[in-house]
């Protein structure tokens, strides 16, 4: 079979899936190979070197990357180089080199600053596996931001040592790390001198970031927050994924007295029953989550409420998910992600007995979905009649037409004198289940 790629690749292209940090990630990847001069591939052409930034959360994972790499062979039976990096090449990259020799480079999430070593080594024709959790973190390896768009992410929390028991991520992601405050508040300042208008905070845990400032205070993602709120060209900042046990006092009070902290919530609870959420290893019971949700609101009573469900959880009863439905209608969402349990290998839950049949799992999983299509149908109405800021992220398929964001997360187009990048007031005047439109009303000043 054909193999020739060129000796140095020119044009790159990343591909990420899954979750907003390999977003995050894959930007960063770019990044770096930018740095090494190689430039990204133009719309509809070919690279020379694909990045498969991959998830492995949930099923399928490793088939779907099998298949990407099949798609990326070319007429001539030739591949650009390929790199797998992401959640995948974390847990199976030793599997993915004997089985796919088009595969030159696996890199995983703790060790893509080594890549452009690696690009070198592959284009002198040695492949090289990296799943190191290295000491040192790439994050200080890693070239400083000079690119960035209206909305920009900013890991600040990465890792996971919750080890809730069907999830992968405290395997692939390794343990909870926090990167430093000076190290954020640079990047912070860098991104919105760059464009950024609005930055989200991400981690696995974020609200379990903690941190020292210049003046020696132990801070909390709400102390970040506040700082970050100083940064005069920064309109809006967000935050996610959350976890319940690490929503402290001062987070919900943050609510409340920080204007530029968009009113958004994402909280997962993945189900409404305590004895699932027991062996989930959730470590907290609905009681406490509905506690802190309405904190929450009393702190930002416009609050937008969001979470994560799964459906079919080993040994889940129907009246254990009528409990799932029961806490949905008690919360009435913004909007949620929902998902069927996929049993993950290595984890905790993927060995436990009494795994549910697929055609339960569809139909409970068709019915909360109806159920949270339907809060978010009636979110959505409800915002109807009101005005609000609205941050212009890009145009719209109509001619004039524009999009943006609402504060509470929600999709908004609308027509106007506008440019990306601006926050201008909209009175919002119709409601879809996936956006809202709106009449322009005014710029609003910087
Ligand atoms: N099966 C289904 N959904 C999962 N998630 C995590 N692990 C699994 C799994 N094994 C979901 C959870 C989590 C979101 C990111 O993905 O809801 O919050
Ligand atoms: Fe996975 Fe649970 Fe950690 Fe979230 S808190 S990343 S679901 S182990």
């Amino acid at each position: 079979m054909p193999d020739t790629a060129p000796a140095i690749p020119k044009t790159y292209r990343v591909k990420s899936f899954g979750c907003q940090m390999n977003v995050y990630d894959g930007d960063r990847m770019a990044e770096l190979l930018a740095e090494q001069g190689i430039t990204p591939a133009p719309e509809g052409e070919d690279a020379d070197l694909v990045v498969l930034n991959t998830c492995h959360i949930r099923e399928k994972a490793a088939e779907k990357v099998y298949s990407d790499i099949g798609r990326l062979r070319r007429e001539d039976g030739s591949s650009p180089l390929i790199a797998v990096a992401g959640c995948v090449a974390q847990a199976e990259g030793e599997e993915i080199m004997a089985r796919a020799p088009a595969v030159k480079m696996v890199v995983g999430p703790q060790a893509y600053h080594r890549l452009p070593a690696m690009v070198k080594a592959a284009s002198e024709g040695r492949r090289t596996t990296d799943t190191d959790m290295p000491a040192e973190t790439k994050f200080d390896a890693l070239p400083k931001r000079r690119r960035a768009g209206p909305t920009a992410f900013l890991t600040v929390q990465e890792g996971c040592d919750k080890f809730c028991t069907y999830c992968v991520v405290p395997y692939t992601r390794g343990a909870e790390i926090s990167r430093p405050h000076a190290d954020l508040i640079d990047e912070a300042k860098r991104l919105v001198d760059a464009g950024a208008r609005e930055i989200t905070l991400l981690g696995q845990n974020v609200n379990a970031w903690t941190g020292e400032n210049a003046r020696g205070q132990t801070l909390g993602l709400d102390g970040l927050i506040r700082e970050l709120a100083e940064i005069p060209d920064l309109a809006r900042i967000r935050y996610t994924t959350s976890h319940p046990n690490d929503m402290t006092p001062g987070l919900i009070e943050a609510h409340g007295s920080i204007a530029k902290l968009m009113p958004f919530l994402h909280l997962p609870v993945q189900a409404g029953s305590d004895r699932v959420l027991k062996a989930m290893n959730r470590a907290h019971h609905v009681e406490k989550y509905l506690r802190i949700l309405e904190e929450v609101r009393q702190a930002r009573p416009d609050i937008a409420l969001s979470g994560d469900f799964i459906v079919g959880f080993p040994g889940e009863t129907e009246a254990e998910f009528a409990e799932t439905l029961a806490l949905v209608d008690a919360v009435g969402y913004a909007q949620c992600f929902s998902f069927k349990y996929s049993p993950r290998p290595g984890t905790p839950a993927a060995t436990m007995g009494d795994q549910i049949p697929a055609a339960v799992m569809d139909e409970r999983l068709k019915r909360l979905q109806d159920a949270l299509n339907r809060d978010q149908l009636a979110f959505n109405t409800a915002s109807v009649g009101k005005t609000c800021e609205v941050l212009v992220e890009r145009k719209g398929k109509h001619p004039g037409q524009w999009l943006g964001k609402s504060p509470w997360l929600q999709s908004v187009h609308f027509t106007g004198d506008v440019a990306v990048g601006d926050v201008v007031r909209v009175a919002l005047t119709s409601a879809g289940p996936n956006s809202l439109g709106a009449a322009l009303i005014a710029p609003v000043a910087a």
